[in-house]
Order: C-alpha cells, then sequence, then structure tokens
C-alpha cells in the first residue's frame, strides 16, 4: 500500500489554484442555496473540480457529431449556465432546458406531454421492454404502484445486511492492495456484489440462485452493448443503424436465462423468511386492480434493478472518493465523522442517520457530475414551457450536468462543497436532481444513499485517501456520466492517534 499522504495546496495533478470570486452574473439571488461557513476555506481555497469543455458558439452538424462521438457533454451549449432555455434546430427542433420552472413543467405538471424520447431509452427498451425504465402510461403507472411499497424507506431498511457486507468486503480487498488501487474497478464490484445479493439473495447475501451467468452477462453488456450512441443525442432517426444494437442479443439472452432461472427457483422455494428484492416483486401487487406481474415483467425489472442500480451508485462513489481526494480538508472531516460513529466497524443501517456529512459530500459529487446527467424527452403536442413555444415533436434536452453548474443557481459551482446541502430545504427541487424529479423519480434513490453511504463511511473510517500523480479524470457521458480514465487513488490505513482514536 502506498504511504503517500492527501497533500494541500495545489492540485498535484491538475495543478489548478482557486477559482475567482463570483461575477455579477454569479451574485446572490433567492434560488440560490446560502453559502455555509466553512472551516476548510480559511486554509486553503478550493480548487474547481475537473470538468468537461460546453460548446462555446454556433457548431454546423457534422462539427456536433465529431465533437458528440468523443463526448456527448461537448456539445452542451455554454450559454445554457446562464440562461433558462437555448432552442435550435438540427434536423428537428429542439430545447436545452436548464431553469427549473422548465424542468417542473416538463416532468411534473405536464409530464404526459412528455414521454422519454425513444433515442433516450435506446439499448435499454431492447433489452427491458417490459421493465419500468422503458414503459410508459397506464402500463407504467400500474407497475410503479405495485413496485413502490418494495422501495419505501421501512423495506429499504430491511435490504441494508448485504450493503454493509458488500462494504466490509471492498474494504478487505483495500486493505489488501500495495500500491495505488483501482477505485473505479473497486466502486463497480462494490455496487455489483450490492446490487445482485440485494435483488436476488436477501437477508445476509448467501443466494440460493445460480448468479454466474447473471454476472458475466451484465459484464459485457455494460461493457459491449450498454452506450449510447453519439447519434441518440443528436436526434437523428432510429433507423440509422448504431454499431451497438445489432450485438446485444447473446448477451441479452444470457442476462435474461439468469434472471429466469432466479424466479423459477423462487416460485419453487418461497423465501418470507430475508426476502430479497425478487421476493418482494413476486408478492407485489397494483393496490388499485390486485394485478401482479406476470415472469417477463418480472425478469425484465429484475435486469433493470442490476442495470439502473449498478454503474450509477459505482459512479457516484467513484467521484465522491476522487473529490475527496482532491479536497483533504473536506476528506479530514467525511473520516471524522465516520471514525466517531463507526471506529473501524463497517457501517450498518442504522447508523445512516448519524452520517450526515457523509451524505452531503456524496449529494455534492451527485451534483458536480450526475450518474445520468442528460436526459431526453419529446414533445406530444404544442407548449409553452417557461415562456417559450414548444411544438409537437420537439426534442427536450434536459442537460442535468449544466442544470447543476449554473451561475445563477449556485455559488460556485465548480468547486466540490458539500456544506452547500447543510440545508437541503434551500435548494429548489427542480434545481438539482440526480435521481430526477416528479412522478418518474428513480425509485431506487433511497436504496441508493443509504447504499453509498454505508459504503463511503466504511471505506472513511478505515483508510486515508489522495491522488496520485496520473492525469485528472474528466466527466465522459457514456450512458452515465464515467470518468473518461478509471479513477486511482493512494489509499493508507487510517491515521489513529494516542490510544487509538482517530486523528482526523
Ligand atoms: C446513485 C445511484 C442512482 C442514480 C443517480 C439514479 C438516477 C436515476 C434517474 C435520474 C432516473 C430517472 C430517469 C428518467 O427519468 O429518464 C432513474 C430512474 C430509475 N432508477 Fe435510478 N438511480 C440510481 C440508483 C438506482 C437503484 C439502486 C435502482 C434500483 C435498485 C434504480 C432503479 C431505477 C428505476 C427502476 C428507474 C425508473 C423509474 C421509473 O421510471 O418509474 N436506480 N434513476
Amino acid at each position: 500500500m502506498s504511504e503517500t499522504p492527501p497533500k494541500a495546496g495545489k492540485c498535484p495533478v491538475t495543478g489548478l489554484g482557486g477559482e475567482p470570486e463570483p461575477s455579477a452574473a454569479e451574485a446572490p439571488d433567492a434560488a440560490r442555496p446560502a453559502a455555509a461557513p466553512n472551516p476548510a476555506r480559511k486554509r486553503q481555497p478550493r480548487k474547481t473540480a475537473p470538468e468537461a469543455a460546453l460548446l462555446p458558439g454556433r457548431a454546423g452538424l457534422f462539427t456536433l457529431v465529431r465533437l458528440a462521438r468523443g463526448n456527448v457533454l461537448n456539445v452542451i451549449p455554454q450559454p445554457s449556465l446562464r440562461l433558462g432555455m437555448v432552442s435550435g434546430k438540427l434536423l428537428r427542433r429542439f430545447h436545452v432546458v436548464t431553469s427549473p420552472e422548465g424542468n417542473r413543467r416538463i416532468l411534473k405538471t405536464n409530464i404526459a406531454n412528455y414521454p422519454k424520447s425513444p433515442e433516450f431509452k435506446g439499448v435499454l427498451e431492447k433489452a427491458l421492454k417490459q421493465g419500468l425504465f422503458v414503459i410508459e402510461g397506464e402500463e407504467w403507472r400500474w407497475q410503479r404502484r405495485a413496485m413502490n411499497p418494495a422501495f419505501a424507506p421501512r423495506n429499504v431498511a430491511r435490504l441494508t445486511p448485504p450493503m454493509t457486507r458488500s462494504a466490509e468486503e471492498a474494504a478487505e480487498r483495500l486493505a489488501g492492495q500495495p500500491g495505488p488501487v483501482n477505485i473505479s474497478y473497486e466502486m463497480m464490484k462494490t455496487a455489483f456484489d450490492v446490487i445482485v445479493r440485494v435483488t436476488f439473495a436477501g437477508g445476509d447475501g448467501e443466494s440460493a440462485v445460480p448468479l454466474d451467468t447473471v454476472s458475466t452477462a451484465i459484464d459485457h453488456y455494460l461493457g459491449d452493448t450498454g452506450r449510447v450512441s453519439a447519434f441518440d443525442y443528436l436526434g437523428l432517426p432510429t433507423w440509422i443503424p448504431r454499431p451497438g444494437r445489432v450485438r446485444t442479443h447473446p448477451t441479452l439472452k444470457a442476462l435474461k436465462d439468469g434472471a429466469d432461472a432466479a424466479i423459477a427457483e423462487r416460485r419453487r422455494k418461497p423465501n418470507t423468511e430475508s426476502p430479497a428484492l425478487l421476493d418482494l416483486l413476486l408478492d407485489a401487487e397494483d393496490p388499485e386492480t390486485g394485478r401482479k406481474m406476470n415472469d417477463v415483467e418480472l425478469r425484465d425489472n429484475l435486469i433493470t434493478f442490476l442495470i439502473a442500480g449498478h454503474e450509477t451508485t459505482a459512479i457516484a462513489l467513484s467521484w465522491a472518493l476522487y473529490l475527496l481526494a482532491f479536497e483533504p480538508a473536506t476528506h479530514k472531516r467525511a473520516a471524522r465523522e465516520a471514525r466517531e460513529v463507526l471506529g473501524k466497524r463497517a457501517a450498518t443501517g442504522e447508523d445512516v442517520p448519524r452520517l450526515v456529512y457523509i451524505r452531503q459530500v456524496l449529494q455534492e459529487a451527485m451534483r458536480l457530475y450526475p450518474p445520468i446527467p442528460v436526459h431526453l424527452r419529446t414533445a406530444e403536442a404544442d407548449d409553452t414551457v417557461a415562456g417559450t413555444e414548444i411544438r409537437k415533436g420537439d426534442t427536450m434536452i434536459l442537460p442535468f450536468y449544466a442544470l447543476h453548474r449554473h451561475k445563477l443557481l449556485w455559488d460556485r459551482p465548480r468547486q466540490f462543497r458539500p456544506e452547500r446541502f447543510d440545508d437541503p430545504s434551500k435548494i429548489d427541487r427542480y434545481a438539482y436532481m440526480p435521481f430526477s424529479a416528479g412522478p418518474r423519480v428513480c425509485i431506487g434513490a433511497e436504496f441508493a444513499m443509504q447504499e453509498s453511504i454505508i459504503i463511503l463511511a466504511t471505506l472513511l473510517a478505515r483508510f486515508d485517501f489522495a491522488l496520485t500523480d496520473r492525469p485528472a479524470p474528466k466527466p465522459k457521458l457514456i450512458l452515465t456520466l464515467r470518468p473518461d480514465r478509471d479513477i486511482w487513488l493512494n489509499v493508507t490505513p487510517a491515521r489513529r492517534g494516542k490510544g487509538g482514536k482517530p486523528r482526523a
């Protein structure tokens, strides 16, 4: 294990210094969350967190396609960081929406007019035809009603033991690695362990169902084909072939076989003592009609959970650890909290309410790097959104990445400052949306927060994280907001003071 401690001062990787004070355009306004006093600021200026270059001016179709092939974030227009709506035409009319008012109209008050664009569902639609993520209308409504209780806080609390077990195993793996650690890989593995155990095993995480097939298949699926084509984001018609789509079949079949086997096993041998998500879904019924899910609906939803719940959480954790290594003063405060609450043991669901600052670290990491950073909706009928006329067929682009960095909504938006979440009631619900908002808000949001807090706190209680001399990762949109290169960090045992008390 490397002995390099976190360094203060300039970032050794980027060499970046403090950000200038906000300009007049960044002056506080009613919508902006108040900046709380921050002890770390006295010691050192905060740096600009790694970011993607946005599109500075107008560009033609070919330039856009070229840019988007490299990184879809590069085609988000820069003015969307200070305006509420940027409109244009590129084969189709489009509107880039970054105002809370506009988001509220699209995601809540007139949601029926804005179904997810087929381009956005992309490969997911093919894999999960009857899964909650892609279905619309009445089909979506009854499934969501039936599944909501399984994801209610009371139930999520029962699903936390496998999260603790996976966090413990992650800490053991980190302790056994001599040099810098590939955090991206470790968090993918940990989040995958959690979601597979919670979905199929239940209780302490021992699984009675065959998981090898699911595990291999999902690795292929995400590695080879779970990528949105750059074309999808440019509003090109769906008939233009995307290379990834053609290759989905064998992997998809293996994935479905794994889930089918798990469902059949549980129907034969029900598990009521320590239910997994699968058991909860087998029992789930629409409270209004009593309808239950058939095997295909169950299967598509199990795979939906694996995909929607795995990479998103892993990315949030990887960026959170990177940012903590990037800002040693913040690392110190978060580690102190973890060590005071946990000592050296792994976190459980019962610890979560006391891990307040660690929650804020994750909230802030997902502000800077929302795991699903751009959403596409298509207008089904004419409408008006935040004063702009919308026509039937227009594409609505909702770049949460830019919304979360909007200069009129956030104080020093490019800096990592978990303190801005000291009082979340000051933040407009439609200005901060890592889990989206409105009726189609992420059903796994509570689950993901519990899981991420348990894992992050367990790791911070035992280790210090510091930057290596590798180049800084930049955010890159490939369906989710991944770092463009794996995140590697130096990981050392937590320094402890006299009598074994945590020093952080
Ligand atoms: C940090 C982790 C996560 C993030 C940032 C995240 C984010 C999101 C977002 C933004 C949406 C809305 C998508 C849209 O409207 O187009 C969504 C939907 C969804 N998420 Fe998550 N998610 C996370 C974890 C999870 C987990 C752990 C699960 C399941 C165990 C899950 C299951 C789903 C499902 C099923 C939907 C579709 C809900 C519906 O349409 O009714 N997510 N998620």
